[in-house]
């Protein structure tokens, strides 16, 4: 048995990026014989950027939707909210005291972020939480905590995984073989991305396409993609283009070694905008009339998350702390 884990954090509306850097591929993985997955909303890493009640709640209800209309069937898979299980944060300090500073100061988030206020002329650390600091190490939990083998994620998450290898190396050659080694599974073509701006699509940089825009919200965004000024008939690049790596992710080898042919004959960006366009509707469609029934009955999906979580904890995570609790010399609970 193979366990596959992964997580989305509810800060805001789920994107493509979200979708085919982990919901599609997670889908699919947790459909192949002997995979156990976990899929999970990391609400205690949203609290890292929002600080608005309202739009945790509301995010964790569309995440959870959308993972939903993509597929996932919660009686297959281990579909659970991150805060219903407390122990994730116990497990969370057990880890901080094994986890190098050195190592968390060179996280990437936390880097950027001192790079920007010394650019600013800061003080390295100005506005920084413990939080984002220490970010890596609760997602280091989430992981260890289910002893999971394979963790699908986007490019931007391969750092945290391996810093989770690196405390759970830590912690075993402290206290013995408690935990696996967890290793990042990563979709090539689309391990990130590119947003309307062509950076990486990111709610922080504000170019995200909502994965369930309606479509004509989404032939906007999609028109508004940034392409270089070569008109119809010249040949474009397909190296560097946001709309090239867009279209690939959401079509066949075949229909990109097709469009990559139609670029060098001088296809107009109009044109390839709409090929790209009918494209993800095509695949989103059917999904988003999933999405928008489910989100209108948030008590049910509440109900999946609880029921999931519940169990959770009785099978592994509250036998498994107490293992830990054990293990570091502290007292067993009652
Ligand atoms: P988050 O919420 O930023 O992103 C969720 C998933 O979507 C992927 N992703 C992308 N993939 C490709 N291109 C993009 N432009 C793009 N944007 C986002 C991310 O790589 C990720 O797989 N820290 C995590 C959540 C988390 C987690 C975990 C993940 C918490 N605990 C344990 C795995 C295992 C995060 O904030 O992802």
């Amino acid at each position: 048995q193979i366990r596959v884990l992964t997580g989305i954090t509810p800060s805001g509306t789920p994107h493509l990026g979200n979708y085919v850097g982990a919901i599609r591929p997670a889908i699919a993985a947790s459909r192949a014989p002997g995979v156990e997955s976990f899929y999970f909303l990391a609400d205690y890493h949203a609290l890292v950027k929002v600080q608005e009640p309202e739009r945790v709640q509301r995010s964790t209800l569309e995440i959870a939707a959308a993972w939903l209309a993509c597929g996932l069937e919660p009686d297959h898979v281990r579909f659970y909210r991150q805060s219903d299980i407390p122990e994730a944060t116990e497990l969370t300090w057990l880890l901080t005291c094994v986890a190098g500073k050195g190592l968390l100061n060179r996280a990437h988030a936390y880097k950027a972020a001192v790079d920007r206020n010394r650019e600013g002329g800061e003080d390295d650390d100005a506005g920084i939480t413990a939080g984002l600091f220490m970010y890596p190490v609760l997602m280091a939990a989430d992981i260890l905590l289910f002893n999971a083998h394979k963790v699908p994620v986007g490019r931007d998450q391969v750092q945290h995984i391996e810093m989770a290898r690196d405390f759970a190396q830590r912690f075993n050659h402290l206290y013995g073989d408690h935990f696996t080694l967890p290793e990042a599974a990563i979709e090539e073509q689309v391990a990130t991305l590119p947003g309307l701006d062509g950076r990486k699509m990111s709610k922080s940089y504000d170019n995200t396409i909502p994965l369930f825009a309606p479509p004509a919200q989404l032939k906007k965004l999609i028109f508004s993609i940034v392409t270089d000024s070569r008109a119809p008939g010249e040949p474009k690049d397909t190296e560097g283009s946001a709309l090239f790596q867009l279209y690939q992710a959401f079509a066949s080898a075949e229909e990109t070694q097709a469009m990559r042919a139609a670029y060098a004959d001088g296809i107009g960006w109009g044109d390839a905008k709409q090929e790209l366009f009918e494209r993800v509707d095509a695949e989103v469609a059917p999904l988003r009339e999933k999405y928008e029934a489910l989100v209108a009955h948030p008590q049910r999906i509440e109900q999946q998350l609880r029921d999931g979580a519940q169990a959770l904890r009785t099978q592994y995570a509250t036998p498994f702390l107490r293992e830990l609790r054990a293990a570091v010399g502290l007292r067993e609970l009652g």
